[in-house]
């Protein structure tokens, strides 16, 4: 069995105080959930504070960043290494969001070398895939996630892939309110989970938890994570108010 992962992407918003409040506030919220593990992944400025928030309210939630830069030191202006994050005890470090690929203009290359840090630096990368709105219409939505798969897990193992976390975001769900139907998103977590059984083999497949993300709300959780390879939600918006993130990751009830 996966257990199910709610993830929450702060993306650029709360600054380091804010973002001590929306935890503390979530955490009081998720007491006594069992049987789903819940990750938040605040902006760089506000992981210190967060992680000594969780540590001393021996919070079960995750901490998660938003990105990193593949290499361990150096003359990198802006960027952060794996180790510091390592070092703020971050578990998951989000790899290929569409907004880095389309707004910043990452290639398949520097995505696969982040997985690949991240990895190596013993956390676990949440691989974001996903096609636009054209790219669907004209049917190309699997070669385009197919693709993106190939080049970032060209170099991995199937002992390495087994610590994955994929997560399909078609991007014209993304912070639009367009949410994929829960057919959708089984329709593209299944093809992603047969690639992964015929490049990894099948035991690997089936202990990797893909997650859709895209505009996903408290009111359509629970039908999406209904779906059999729908193993979590990578929430973006919904993810700032710690009631409507609470409430996703109670889906069950
Ligand atoms: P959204 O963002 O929930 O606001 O659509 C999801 C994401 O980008 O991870």
């Amino acid at each position: 069995m996966r257990l199910p992962l709610v993830a929450g992407n702060w993306k650029m918003h709360k600054d380091h105080r804010e973002a001590v409040d929306l935890v503390r506030e979530l955490d009081g919220l998720l007491a006594g959930l069992e049987g789903v593990e819940v990750a938040v992944c605040p902006p760089f400025t506000a992981l210190s504070d967060v992680a000594r928030t969780l540590k001393e309210s021996r919070s079960r939630i995750v901490l998660g960043a938003q990105d990193v830069y593949p290499a361990p030191e150096g003359a990198y202006t802006g960027e952060i290494s794996p180790r510091m994050l390592k070092a703020l005890e971050v578990h998951y470090v989000i790899v290929g969001h569409s907004e880095r690929r389309e707004i910043i203009g990452e290639g398949d290359q520097l995505v696969a070398a982040k997985a690949r840090a991240v990895l190596e630096e013993g956390m676990v990368p949440i691989l974001c895939v996903g096609e636009t709105l054209e790219e669907r219409e004209e049917g190309k939505a699997e070669s385009k996630v197919r693709g993106q798969l190939e080049s970032a897990l060209a170099a991995w193992s199937s002992d390495e892939a087994s610590a994955l976390v994929i997560a399909y975001e078609p991007i014209w769900a993304i912070g639009t309110g367009k949410t994929a139907t829960p057919e959708d998103a089984q329709e593209m977590n299944s093809f992603i989970r047969g690639w992964l059984a015929e490049r990894f083999g099948q035991d690997t497949a089936s202990g990797v938890r893909i997650l859709y993300g895209g505009s996903v709300k408290p009111d359509n959780a629970a039908e999406l994570m209904a779906m059999p390879d729908v193993d979590g939600a990578l929430v973006g918006g919904a993810s700032l108010k710690a009631a409507d993130f609470a409430a996703i990751a109670r889906f069950r009830e």
